[in-house]
């Protein structure tokens, strides 16, 4: 059942658009509310009345409509979704997709968007099997949009046949039924375990004494969280926080990064790391079990400090019984992009989340995070979004590299 799934529907142009009608229909059915967005191409084969009759709301057709812009604009259109459907998918809105154009209202929203994305492709078997568009549908699943697989059989093109067509509305309200079972949608990550790092260490100078990063936690845990509702079994090594355990979560609390480091061995195996902590590069090398007093000289004491072992690095270059996915988060407040690239070499790890944690963002303690998600492949740039959007969305695109998405 669809109840109160608000679906958004960007129909492209091509013949299999008029199977969106009945595909409207069946996801009404189910409860969902669908809003639609007609690209000018896809008008060509349904008409605006058609689709706005049967989603019972305006049909969204050009984004320079200023009526429709104050109403509602597009990134309100595009984040007031659960889910946006594209379907059909043509080669051409997928090659538009996958390379960030925006220079209309469907595809301005499509890359506005903050929720969910699901293609679901038509086109001639050429069109589809082009290395181009092969090449297109693999990154759309890297960044997290799930592509549903074209059916095979006879084109509308005379004597064409092979993979390409639309698959029958059903199957696709079967394939959006499945994507929303399982808790927070998706169960992207069902029978996966994750290990996440979150919040600072602290490392004792004397008993009354620490050094330590600045941390609230907010985002480690927040993809402790999502990654659970995904469906994964998730064990959160938090250093101390003011903030409430994530539910359905396993947590190991820690203060020290030698600590940390334990625990996270200890929780190993796991297909997924997200090493979010803000972990104290060093601690003081000769711990003392007494107060460290004023002499009355007025001179300062001298700490001798030694570095802490490196968590991420040490997972990340694990030979036997490395995680998959090895994620890992670079605070920076210069040079984000080129220090986040760096990070990634140095430490092995499969992505880093980049942000600029400069005092002027906001970002430090604050709920909302601008961030860069940096792997072998190139950077992508996210909007400022709130730390739970990032968790969400993180979650999409480790669950698109484990091969997950379904
Ligand atoms: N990290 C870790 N263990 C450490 C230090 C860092 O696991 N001892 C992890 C953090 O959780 C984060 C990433 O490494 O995922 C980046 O940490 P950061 O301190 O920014 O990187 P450094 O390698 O220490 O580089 P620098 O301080 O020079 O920026």
């Amino acid at each position: 059942m669809l109840a109160s799934k608000r679906i958004l529907l960007v129909i492209g142009g091509g013949i299999a658009a008029y199977k969106v009608l009945d595909l409207i229909r069946r996801l009404k059915e189910r409860g969902a509310s669908v809003r639609a967005i007609l690209t000018r191409a896809g008008a060509e084969f349904v008409t605006p009345l058609a689709v706005g009759a049967l989603t019972e709301t305006r049909v969204h057709t050009d984004l320079f409509d200023l009526t429709e812009e104050q109403e509602i604009g597009h990134i309100r259109l595009s984040r007031e979704a659960d889910l946006v459907l594209v379907a059909p998918a043509t080669a051409d809105l997928m090659a538009k997709m996958a390379n960030g154009l925006a220079n209309d209202l469907a595809s301005t929203c499509l890359l506005a968007t903050t929720a969910p994305v699901m293609v679901c492709p038509a086109m001639n078997p050429r069109m589809w099997s082009h290395p181009a568009t092969r090449r297109n549908a693999e990154t759309l699943k890297r960044d997290g949009v799930v592509v549903i697989e074209p059916a095979s059989g006879r084109m509308a093109e005379r004597g064409e046949e092979g993979v390409g067509r639309l698959p029958e509305p059903l199957e696709i309200v079967a394939a959006v039924e499945r994507f929303f079972a399982g808790a927070g949608g998706g169960a992207l990550l069902a029978g996966r375990r994750v290990i996440v790092t979150s919040g600072p260490t602290l490392e004792p100078i004397d008993p009354v004494r620490y050094i330590a990063n600045r941390s609230s936690g907010r985002q480690g845990h927040a993809i402790a969280a999502a990654a659970a509702r995904a469906g994964a079994s998730v064990t959160l090594v938090s250093g101390p926080v003011a903030i409430p355990d994530p539910p359905g979560v396993t947590v190991v609390k820690v203060e020290t990064a030698r600590q940390m480091l334990a625990a996270v061995e200890q929780a190993l195996p796991a297909d997924v790391a997200v090493m979010a902590a803000a972990v104290a590069d060093w601690r003081v090398a000769t711990e003392t079990s007494s107060k460290i007093k004023k002499d009355g000289s007025g001179r300062p004491p001298v700490l001798d400090l030694a570095e802490n072992p490196d968590i991420l690095k040490a997972i990340g270059q694990l030979g036997f019984g490395r995680p998959a996915v090895v994620v890992g988060f670079a605070a920076e407040t210069d040079d984000v992009e080129a220090n986040g690239r760096a990070k990634l070499a140095r430490k092995g790890a499969d992505l880093i989340v980049a942000n600029d944690v400069s005092p002027e963002t906001g970002v430090m303690g604050g709920t909302r995070n601008t961030v860069h998600v940096i792997s072998a492949d190139g950077a992508e740039h996210w909007p400022t979004l709130t730390k739970d959007e990032v968790a969400e969305r993180l979650v999409r695109v480790i669950a698109a590299r484990l091969g997950a998405a379904p």
